[in-house]
């Protein structure tokens, strides 16, 4: 079976932080989960991560999901690789791809075919290259006519060999048992005082196995962050590549200031997206909506016709034909049917909101289940915890909840409800009633001129009303 091991065990020095460089994230996920996925979608998922600096973030991160080996001192990517050594030992019969933790732009595409050219020409190893204008820094690629010699690490490498423009990615494939007899044999002679494990290369040619290069078309699957900088970099790259794709399958941006699209998120044709707007994780969004302006939404599944301006919603699903916003926060587990019209300043967590019902104005809606056609009044509150529990309230289907009114939750109101404003509800509502509590309103004349006149012995107010 094929493997892969995929080295994490990075600082990152220039990063300054107390963090393993593969778990910066671009749009949203860690690099490594990008090289994780690369490897998942060439159908490679025996995968070991060696990790080093901070390797316990990375367990942590990874929760059991691969295996991993601790590289305990940093002494080059040879070294690195021979942590995997028992990983490996446990299948032998198929080939190996080693992959850097913190080049997130590596595709299944590339893995696929550098794979199928690997085992064509029955390489010991393949390693995967592109050409760079600026290739400093990389390990040069040392061609021959029919293969390749070597790879020269810049700080080992002659005035001449520095001209060359082909590099190492850091990727390859490997047939696991050479990859494994010849790890055994790599030594630390050189600039750096490193295991390189790109001497595996002319090891191999030198034991007369194969050696070959599959050279990429595309050079950004060599991208790294090794600052912050380079990270923005790969972020704004990733982010116009989404961003791209949306493009070509008919959504509609009129600027991209602020625009942020995680790369699994799906959008219809004819949807409109507004600046300012950020939709990550698995959110998925149908046709002709228009999302924004200084919108959040995080997997969320939203229906077709669907209008979001200003609105933070997470963990959610929003059905056809609804218009929310501005200003409203819909907290995980909600559910909004089609055709209902959340207004401005609106909470709503962990409920669900009947079709056509309207909540216009200025409430907290927690732990409710609403019918259709109701009319939740501005300033509604559910009280749902009464500080030690959470009760749900239930609101049937054409309730009409006035201005002001609390509903103290567990409590149910049956069809067509009616609450007077400023009511507290405090027991269940049968269908077709209406709910008033409000004490006996009292008139006081003259209150206010007499207020006045015996605290500071005069009023301006009656001086005015001559
Ligand atoms: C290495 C290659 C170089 C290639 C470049 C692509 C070698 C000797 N050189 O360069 O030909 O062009 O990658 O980026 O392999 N790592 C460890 N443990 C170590 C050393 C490195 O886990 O002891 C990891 C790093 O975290 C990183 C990857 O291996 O993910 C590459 O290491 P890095 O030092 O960035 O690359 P170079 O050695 O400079
Ligand atoms: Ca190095």
């Amino acid at each position: 079976m094929n493997k892969a091991i995929i080295l994490a065990g990075g600082q990152g020095k220039r990063m300054k932080a107390d963090m393993p460089k593969p778990l910066f994230k671009v749009l949203g996920e860690p690099m490594l989960e990008w090289v994780i996925s690369a490897c998942e979608g060439a159908g490679v998922s025996d995968i070991c991560v060696i990790k080093g600096f901070m390797g316990e973030m990375i367990d942590e991160y990874l929760a059991g999901r691969y295996t991993t080996a601790l590289q305990a001192e940093r002494l080059g990517t040879g070294h690195a690789v021979m942590q995997a050594i028992p990983f490996m030992k446990e299948d032998e019969t198929g080939n190996t791809l080693v992959l850097c933790g913190d080049a997130p732009f590596i595709d299944a595409e590339t893995i696929k075919a550098s794979l199928e050219m690997h085992e064509k020409q029955n390489n010991a190893v393949t390693v995967i290259t592109a050409e760079l204008d600026q290739p400093k820094g990389y390990g040069r690629i040392i061609r021959t006519k029919d293969g390749i010699s070597g790879i020269v690490e810049e700080k080992d490498a002659s005035a001449e060999q520095r001209e060359i423009k082909e590099v190492n990615s850091g990727a390859y494939w490997f047939k696991t048992s050479d990859l494994i007899s010849l790890l055994g044999k790599i030594t630390c002679d050189n600039a750096q005082k490193e295991y390189y494990l790109t001497d595996t290369i002319f090891l191999a040619i030198k034991e007369g196995k194969n050696a070959g290069a599959y050279k990429s078309e595309n050079a950004d699957i060599i991208k790294g962050a090794n600052d912050r900088k380079d990270l923005l970099a790969l972020n704004d790259y990733a982010r116009m590549e989404v961003i791209g794709k949306h493009l070509a399958n008919g959504v509609e941006f009129i600027c991209t200031d602020g625009v942020v699209i995680d790369r699994h998120v799906e959008i219809g044709a004819g949807t409109q997206i507004l600046p300012g707007t950020i939709i990550r994780k698995k959110t998925v969004i149908g046709k002709n909506c228009k999302i924004g302006p200084n919108t959040v939404v995080e997997n969320c599944t939203l229906g077709d016709n669907v209008n979001l301006h200003a609105v933070q919603a997470f963990e959610s699903v929003i059905e056809e034909g609804v218009a929310i916003g501005p200003y409203v926060h819909l907290r995980p587990n909600t559910k909004i049917c089609s055709g209902a019209k959340i207004g401005d300043f609106v909470e709503i967590k962990n409920s669900t909101v009947g079709e056509k019902t309207a909540i216009a104005h200025l409430a907290y809606i927690g732990d409710a289940d609403i019918g259709k056609r109701a009319n939740i009044g501005c300033g509604t509150v559910t009280v749902n915890y009464d500080g030690i529990e959470k009760s749900r309230c239930v609101i049937g289907d054409h309730c009409f909840i006035g201005c002001n009114t609390n509903l103290i939750a567990p409590l149910k109101l049956g069809k067509a409800v009616y609450t007077a404003a400023g009511t507290t509800v405090t027991r269940d509502v049968p269908d077709y009633a209406l709910a008033i509590d409000r004490g006996v309103m009292k008139i006081n004349e003259g209150y206010t001129l007499r207020k006045l006149k015996s605290q500071i012995g005069h009023s301006h107010i009656s001086k005015d009303k001559k």
